[in-house]
């Protein structure tokens, strides 16, 4: 299928999304939101793709919600219409692996489109900021949640009430990405490491991933418990035989997501 804000490609398993307004710095509007909405839920069906790249352009993965598209909005347009609300659960419940490759500007609902993926490699050029206070109005789809629990208070705080950006090295001292490379680098290494994750068991890979999740949704011991019991679950796949047989038989695992 063709869309018009993004360029897809499937290659090796691994579904690489490049967001493409690239004359407004990759603004996102409904369009693309529900065109990524839409790759993603069809990915996730799609048997060919087993982890998923998320990109900008060098110069920024993207700078925000569409300024130009918000700024004739109302109260009633926005509350009536739950803007962004279906797009952004849709693409947060997609089950398969998601890593954004952040390079340049990663701008309030840029740099919370980054921090819906499950994690966020950069390069050195990356700017992570929420400057929506600078517009009259604050982050709408996770940069003062999701951010929060990433970097703690105290600079969640600041950049939401600051509207600063924060640079790489800053980002990953913060915990808010797991790695930092040279721009240059940034997509070979992004879907390296994706290509490493369509390895695995899809269904170990969805599992950890839901696991992971559940941390940020529930009390410590509830979490350790449905860790615990998906765990134990895993033991009923044909994929756990055959990792555990390989290990002692010295062999790369054939998984088959069974
Ligand atoms: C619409 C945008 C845009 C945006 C950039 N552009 N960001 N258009 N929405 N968020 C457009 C510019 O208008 C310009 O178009 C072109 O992209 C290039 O941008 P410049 O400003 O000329 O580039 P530069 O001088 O390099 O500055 C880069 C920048 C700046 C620092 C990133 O563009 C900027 O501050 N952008 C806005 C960042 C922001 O406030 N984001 C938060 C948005 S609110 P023209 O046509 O003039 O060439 C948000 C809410 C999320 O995200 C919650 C949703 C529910």
């Amino acid at each position: 299928m063709a869309y018009e804000m993004l360029i897809t490609d499937v290659s090796d398993y691994v579904g690489l999304i490049k967001l493409n307004r690239p004359d407004a710095l990759n603004a996102l509007n409904a369009q693309m939101l529900d065109e990524l909405a839409a790759v993603l839920k069809a990915w996730d069906r799609d048997e060919n793709v087993r982890a998923i790249v998320i990109t900008g352009s060098e110069k920024a993965f993207a700078a925000g919600a569409d300024i130009k598209e918000m700024s004739e909005k109302s109260f009633v347009d926005m509350f009536g219409s739950d803007y962004f609300t279906d797009q952004t659960e849709s693409i947060s419940r997609t089950r398969k692996p998601i890593i954004a490759a952040v390079s340049g500007f990663a701008l309030g609902g840029g740099c919370e489109l980054a921090m819906m993926c499950d994690f966020i490699i950069c390069s050195d050029t990356a700017k992570f900021g929420q400057p929506e206070i600078n517009l009259g109005v604050m982050a709408g789809i996770g940069g003062t949640q999701r951010l929060t629990r990433l970097v703690g208070k105290s600079k969640a705080m600041e950049m939401n009430l600051t509207g600063r950006f924060m640079d790489s090295e800053e980002a990953e001292r913060s915990g808010l990405v797991s790695r930092v490379v040279p721009a240059k680098e940034l997509l070979d290494d992004a879907l390296k490491t994706a290509g490493k994750i369509a390895e695995k068991s899809q269904i170990t890979a969805m599992a950890v991933k839901e696991s992971v999740n559940r941390a940020y949704e529930t009390t410590q011991r509830e979490g350790l418990l449905f860790e615990r019991r998906v765990f134990h679950s895993l033991f009923a796949t044909e994929d756990q035989s055959e990792g555990m047989a390989a290990f002692a038989e010295k062999r790369t695992p054939k998984f088959r997501d069974r």
